[in-house]
């Protein structure tokens, strides 16, 4: 291989692995920041749907340590704080948040509540 090629490939390698490596940084310290001024009023300061407004919803916020909710992947927690559940008052927050806030927030969800795959 030549020396220019070499470069290129190094150059290349060396792009896709930080890519890879900024999707995986999260920080849930942020994102209990977050979590306490958006999330915590419904969902409770321990994710189990305890939250001080819960009286005035009709449909329940769901208890984050319930087996079905542990084993959301990453993807389906993502999509449901991006675009929201119908009929429900869990909002579409995709808006509100950036994708790096809405990672955040997640990773401190799984501090709350870890993640648990269905076998
Ligand atoms: C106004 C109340 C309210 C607020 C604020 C709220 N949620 Fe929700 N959330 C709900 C309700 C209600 C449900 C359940 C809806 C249903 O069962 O259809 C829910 C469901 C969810 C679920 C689905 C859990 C599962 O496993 O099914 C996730 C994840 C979630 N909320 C995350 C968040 C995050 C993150 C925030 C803050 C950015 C937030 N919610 C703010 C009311 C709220």
């Amino acid at each position: 291989m030549n020396l220019s090629l070499r470069i290129s490939l190094g150059i290349f390698m060396l792009l896709i692995g930080n890519a890879a490596a900024q999707e995986l940084i999260t920080n849930p310290s942020a994102g209990k920041v977050l979590y306490q001024a958006h999330c915590l009023r419904c969902h409770g300061d321990r994710g189990d749907g305890k939250g001080s407004d819960v009286h005035s919803l009709v449909v329940p916020p769901r208890d984050f340590h319930t087996p079905e909710s542990t084993a959301r992947n990453e993807y389906e927690l993502r999509s449901i704080i991006i675009w929201g559940l119908v009929f429900s008052d869990m909002h579409n927050w995709g808006y509100r948040l950036t994708s790096q806030e809405i990672r955040d927030v997640i990773s401190y969800i799984r501090q709350l509540a870890p993640f648990q795959p269905r076998i």
